[in-house]
């Protein structure tokens, strides 16, 4: 019985260590060449290895994120279970990133960096906490990880789900009708849903529209979600006032891409949470744990919903 890392050294050397002092007694090997692909019992990648086939005692498939979409789960056998990445690094780091982004927004750091590159000083029109909503699509465990974080600042909260959520101090909303509601009471939109066959595009003209004019966009989910062109039209006729992207199609985003130099758009390099190796492992650690008892691994991904 084998765990076998496929990503980078750094990473697994944290990880050898915590699943050496977790688990003893599963053998640990970073280098499939070592490992007999029939001793395989638990893997973890960000893709899904193009000779997953040896692996034929396979149980675990692990994703070294919390996103799944770039898994093929089509080439991953029905009895081997993919679990997503649930610790508490990666919620950590996108509370610290939605709030600076939602900050920054509310606080107009895009107009006020524009201002400095023109040597121009000018104050813009405050709204108070109070008076700016945020509304967050997806109410999963980073959705609500960051409406919590936001509580305290006094904005208006809103989230989004596919089924119907209750989140305290949230007013939350499901399913297509709700969308829109949420959309005419939201003056800066997150998108923290997973990348699936129904949130592809779904950030298009459409739904920017139904914003409020003046309304600022933070995409944290997946690049293809957004429609690039109809975020630059709803930006250059100032129905949108700023985003704050840190994921996009493709990533990076070519050179001559005008999303890049746009005066109210700052890009961050898919940077906003990384897995922790440390709290990572101890997740990993507790899953083949709760596995080996019987019970559902933390994280497992429902292959039909494609999250
Ligand atoms: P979860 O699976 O915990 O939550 C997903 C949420 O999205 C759920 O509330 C779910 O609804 C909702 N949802 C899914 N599909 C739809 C739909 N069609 N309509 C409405 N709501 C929908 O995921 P996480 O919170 O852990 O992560 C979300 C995403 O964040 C990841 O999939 C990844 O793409 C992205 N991410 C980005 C990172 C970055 O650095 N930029 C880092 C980590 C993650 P319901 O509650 O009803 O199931
Ligand atoms: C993730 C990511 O899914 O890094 O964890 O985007």
């Amino acid at each position: 019985m084998t765990f076998l890392f496929n990503s980078d050294a750094r990473r697994g050397a944290i990880f050898r260590e915590v699943l050496a002092r977790e688990l003893p007694d599963l053998p640990f090997e970073i280098d499939p060449a070592r490992a007999d692909p029939d001793d395989v019992r638990y893997m973890i990648s960000w893709l899904v290895p193009a000779d997953l086939g040896i692996y034929r005692n396979l149980e675990i498939l692990f994703s070294i994120g919390a996103g799944i979409d770039q898994f093929n789960a089509a080439a991953v056998p029905e009895q081997v279970k993919i679990v997503r990445m649930v610790e508490d690094g990666i919620v950590r780091m996108m509370q610290e990133y939605v709030t600076l982004a939602v900050l920054a927004l509310h606080r107009s750091w895009p107009v006020y960096l524009d201002q400095q590159r023109q040597q121009q000083w000018r104050a813009v029109a405050q709204p108070q906490a109070q008076q700016r909503r945020i509304g967050v699509l997806g109410l999963g465990m980073l959705g609500q990880a960051v409406l919590e974080r936001l509580k305290p600042f006094g904005f208006p909260l809103s989230g989004w789900s596919r089924s119907s959520r209750t989140v305290d101090g949230v007013t939350t909303y499901h399913r297509a009708d709700g969308l829109d509601q949420l959309l005419a009471t939201t003056d800066i939109l997150i998108c923290l849903l997973p990348l699936t066959d129904e949130t592809r595009g779904l950030l298009n003209a459409g739904l920017l529209a139904k914003l409020p004019r003046g309304a600022a966009l933070v995409q944290t989910g997946r690049g293809a979600q957004l429609d690039q062109a109809a975020l630059l039209n709803a930006l250059d006729t100032g129905h949108l006032s700023g985003a704050v992207l840190d994921v996009t199609d493709p990533e990076p985003l070519p050179a001559d891409h005008p999303l890049w130099r746009h005066p109210r758009v700052l890009i961050t390099p898919h940077v906003a949470s990384v897995t922790q190796p440390e709290s990572a492992a101890l997740a990993v650690a507790e899953n083949i744990k709760r596995h080996r008892a019987g019970l559902a691994p933390v994280g497992l991904v429902d292959r039909r919903r494609g999250y």
